[in-house]
Parts: C-alpha cells; sequence; structure tokens
C-alpha cells in the first residue's frame, strides 16, 4: 500500500524528479546532455553526475542518484517533451513507484505537471500515486505476507501552494476510486470456490450496509429468482451446488437536479466458467473465476460514485451464479424461455454471460432507467479482435456511445465500437426458438453477443455494452495495475458516466 501525504515533509527525502528525453539535435540549454530537467536547482547539482550519461529519461525510466550522506534525487523519464500526455505521466510515476527501493519520496509536482492541462495532469498523478500499490497477498506464507506488508511507501508532495491546494480538492472523490478499484480487484483475485455466488452476494451486501448508508440493499434468492421469472439465470445456475443471486442496490441522491437521471449498471457475475456441458479445454478454464469481473466492476463505480455524491438516482444489478457441469445442468439444445418472454436456444452452454444478463436487462428496463450500462468479460473473440489493451463498446445510441468514449479518453481508458448490423441480428435467428445464444462460429463473436443482449432492452431505452473480457486482467503495459491478476480497469470511465452533469443528449433522444 502507498499512503499518499498531501503535504511537504521537512526533512531531505528523496525528491522524485521529471526529466525529459532531448531531441539528438536539439539546441539550447541542454543541447550537450540527452535530457532536459524542469527543476533547474536540483538539475544544476546534478548534471556532473557520471551515471547521468546513460539515463536518456525515456519514459518509465528511473535513475537514483545519492549526492551525499542523506541527499538522494530519483530521477524519472518522462520521454520526449512534445509526447507528454497525462498517460505518460500516470504510466511513469507509476512504474517509478513501483520500481524504487525507496520507501519514502517527495514528488516535485509542478514539474510532473509541466505544461499539461492541470486538472488532468493531477488526475494521472493521483491515479498513480492511489492505483499502483496494490496486491493480493491473502494466500501468501505469513513470512512473506509480513515481508510483503513493508512494501509500504509514503509519498509526500511539494510545489507551489495553489498546485497542492488544487491536489488536495481532487484527492477525496480520487481516493474513493482507488478505494472501490482495489475492492473489485480483491473479488476478482479471490479463489471461486470462496467467491461463490451466495458468498458474493454477502459480501456485496455487507460492503454496501456498511459503506453506503444511502443504499437500500436488496438480495434476491433463488425463490424470488423464480418468482421473477428469470429462467435464464436458473438455467445457468441449474448444475451449481450454490443458489443464484440477484443484488440490487439502489441510490437516491439527497439533492435531485433538473438534470439528474436515473442510471442503471449491470454486471456479469458469474463466479466461475466451466462452460457447462460445453464444456472448455483445460487451458481455457484457467482464470474462470475472473468471470464476474463486469459485477465487481460496475459494483465499484456504483459505490465509488455513492461516496462522491452523484447527482443521478444509481440502480446496481448484479445477476450471480457459477457455469458448471452436473446432472442437472442444462443440456445444449435446451429452449429456456427468458423472463422478457422471448424464448432462446441454448445451443452452447459456454455462451452463458449473455444469458442471465438478458433476465437482468429485461428486469433493468422494467425500472424504467434514462440509462442502462452493461459490463461483463462476455467473449474471448473481445481479446481476439482488440487484445487485452482495448475494452469492446456497443449499444442502441449513438448519442451516448460518444459521451462513453469521451468520458474513456479523459481517463486514458481504451474504448472501441463494434458495430451492430441487421446480418449480425440475422445471424441469431433460431430454427426453434425466438432466438439462439450464439451466431455462426469463428465470425464476429463480440457483436454477436451485442446483439444478443439488445433484444432484451424494451422501449428503446438507451443502452451501452461493454465487454471486458480482455481489459479486466492482465494488464502487464499499465504499470499502474498489477501485471498479472485483477486490473479494475473501466471502472474510473463508468464512474465518470456516473458522476457527469450533463446528460443532454438523453432527453433529445
Ligand atoms: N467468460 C467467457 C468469455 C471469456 C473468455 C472471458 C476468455 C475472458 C477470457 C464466456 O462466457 C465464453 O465462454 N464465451 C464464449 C462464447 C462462445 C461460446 C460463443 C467464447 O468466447 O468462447
Ligand atoms: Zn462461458
Ligand atoms: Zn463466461
Amino acid at each position: 500500500m502507498y499512503t499518499l501525504h498531501l503535504t511537504k515533509k521537512a526533512s531531505q527525502l528523496p525528491l522524485l524528479t521529471p526529466c525529459f528525453a532531448q531531441a539528438a539535435k536539439s539546441k539550447g540549454a541542454g543541447a550537450n546532455s540527452p535530457v532536459s530537467c524542469p527543476n533547474e536547482k536540483v538539475w544544476k547539482q546534478i548534471k556532473e553526475y557520471q551515471t547521468l550519461h546513460h539515463f536518456k529519461a525515456s519514459a518509465q525510466e528511473t535513475l537514483l542518484i545519492n549526492l551525499g550522506p542523506k541527499e538522494h534525487v530519483l530521477l524519472l523519464g518522462l520521454g520526449a517533451k512534445e509526447k507528454y500526455t497525462p498517460e505518460v505521466l500516470r504510466r511513469s510515476l507509476a512504474a517509478a513507484l513501483k520500481k524504487t527501493i525507496l520507501k519514502e519520496l517527495t514528488l516535485d509536482v509542478e514539474a510532473l505537471v509541466g505544461s499539461l492541462p492541470v486538472p488532468e495532469a493531477i488526475a494521472a498523478l493521483l491515479d498513480a500515486c492511489l492505483l499502483t500499490g496494490y496486491q493480493f497477498n491473502r494466500y501468501k506464507k505469513s513470512a512473506t505476507t509480513a515481508a510483503q506488508a513493508t512494501e509500504t511507501k509514503n509519498i509526500y508532495l511539494d510545489g507551489p501552494a495553489a498546485l497542492i491546494e488544487k491536489i488536495k480538492k481532487s484527492y477525496p472523490a480520487k481516493l474513493e476510486v482507488a478505494k472501490a478499484i482495489f475492492l473489485a480487484r480483491d473479488f476478482i483475485n479471490e479463489t471461486p470456490q470462496t467467491l461463490h455466488p451466495e458468498h458474493y452476494a454477502q459480501l456485496i451486501e455487507q460492503d454496501a450496509k456498511k459503506h453506503l448508508p444511502k443504499v437500500k440493499v436488496t438480495v434476491l434468492k433463488k425463490a424470488q429468482i423464480q418468482r421473477e421469472q428469470m429462467h435464464l439465470l436458473l438455467a445457468v445456475n441449474a448444475a451449481s451446488h450454490y443458489e443464484p443471486r440477484f443484488v440490487h442496490l439502489h441510490y437516491r441522491p439527497t439533492k435531485k437536479s433538473p438534470q439528474s437521471k436515473h442510471l442503471v449498471l449491470v454486471g456479469k457475475g458469474i463466479t466461475f466458467d466451466t462452460g457447462g456441458y460445453s464444456l472448455k479445454p483445460s487451458a481455457s478454464m484457467v482464470g474462470m473465476k475472473g468471470d464476474m469481473g463486469g459485477s465487481a466492476t460496475v459494483y465499484a463505480a456504483f459505490r465509488a460514485a455513492v461516496l462522491s455524491q452523484s447527482p443521478h438516482e444509481i440502480t446496481c444489478l448484479l445477476p450471480m451464479t457459477d457455469n458448471t457441469v452436473g446432472p442437472k445442468g442444462i443440456f445444449p439444445d435446451a429452449i429456456v424461455k427468458s423472463r422478457a418472454g422471448i424464448t432462446v436456444e441454448i445451443l452452447n452452454t459456454d455462451a452463458e454471460g449473455r444469458l442471465i444478463l438478458a433476465d437482468a436487462l429485461d428486469y433493468a428496463c422494467d425500472l424504467k432507467p434514462d440509462l442502462i450500462i452493461d459490463a461483463a468479460t462476455l467473449t474471448g473473440a473481445c481479446i481476439v479482435s482488440l487484445g487485452k489493451e482495448v475494452c469492446a463498446l456497443m449499444g442502441n445510441h449513438q448519442g451516448v456511445i460518444e459521451i462513453i468514449k469521451e468520458e474513456a479518453k479523459n481517463n486514458d481508458e481504451y474504448l472501441w465500437q463494434m458495430p451492430m448490423i441487421d446480418e449480425y441480428r440475422d445471424d441469431i435467428k433460431s430454427k426453434t426458438a425466438d432466438i439462439k445464444n450464439i451466431g455462426s462460429p469463428m465470425r464476429a463473436g463480440t457483436a454477436i453477443g451485442g446483439v444478443f443482449l439488445e433484444k432484451f432492452i424494451k422501449d428503446q431505452i438507451p443502452w451501452i455494452h461493454l465487454d471486458i473480457a480482455g481489459v479486466s486482467d492482465d494488464q502487464t503495459h499499465l504499470p499502474y495495475c498489477p501485471s498479472h491478476g485483477a486490473s479494475g480497469i473501466m471502472v474510473r470511465t463508468i464512474y465518470s458516466m456516473l458522476m457527469r452533469a450533463n446528460y443532454q443528449s438523453l432527453s433529445n433522444a
């Protein structure tokens, strides 16, 4: 864990000093050196330092310099000045914090902000400090755990008072988002035997009751799920040793404004995905404890938005079950009537996420919200088309799709919109039921998932679908995420959607 102190510490703590890489031919002050440094005072002191010759100040490069008995400077490369962006700041600072052996250090915040727009730079700086120190070590032997517990770092800030003041203002909301992301990572990383649907629902209920007093928590158990006619959720749950759960959280803002909307989040909560009778091969099954990533992601965004007093009414719906094999499991070829009344031919029991989401989306529409956002680790095809780096985006309302693209860009999270065309819609027509749960093999798998879900959106309620199959874990390229395991990517974007004041385009639809 890293602790960010929003103060300057008087003692001589090592100073983290950002540096830019100089273009080879550039003339002027730093022409002889491949490095330029906005902090001239420090720079003068260290310029002759020998090792500096090997330091190119490329993004994420660090160099610890010992200037005297108790005097250190940690140089941090930020790459070329012309290419400096908030994301370069976020990644470079995170990489430095992760790598350094220093337990205490002070950030030269003015130099870090450089010529970037101040609000975005502050957001990136806080993200780097607050998101990077995550560890999941509850299953490590105690000795190791103790060693890792010492992996705490204290970060202090040095810079102009006005800038520190601005950082202080942004800090509380950023801290709530970071805490929520850590919680989502804990849920996703938890082992599947522990985090089964009954226990998962209980954990969310306890967390909401403890931290979100304004939120009404309802957990539907099997009998109520049956009463709700959620036969698709029940079908996926049929072979399970555990009951399904359907968590319904509702937040009403204290002060509603004329711009306030009712936003509904839906998250896939498959606590483990074996594939069911359409069994996954062993290698593909590993990692499927994370198939509840959508539910953890939307719950985290919900939690942080509630604690940041969002002006919007927000509902969070989390259908939960595992997808396993057993004598009671549904067979491929089964036809099941959804809550919406649409019959679904289940030709592949491994396409189960869309089944539980279908019932949840239908339930969501009954609440007559202004916007529904779902998040799900829905398709392996998403990783094939967009890699681990990019989240797939679909929806039925281009105006709101543009809004989430904008929010993702503000947060430096990658989204890419997939097409939704009638040919794809035709591909899920069934000969014996209304629709089938898969399209043609190896064809547009992610978008097929999208058009399937679209069928369950009633009354043209604006809806966004995020396929987070790739981004939900193993973000080796992002130093502010653990290189292995849950990432919490998309929490910040969804949170921004929940906090956004202006939804004018929704009213003009
Ligand atoms: N949970 C998987 C999708 C997934 C795969 C997420 C890899 C993360 C990493 C989903 O339930 C699934 O199995 N989808 C099938 C759909 C297919 C049968 C149409 C898939 O992607 O193979
Ligand atoms: Zn599956
Ligand atoms: Zn799945």
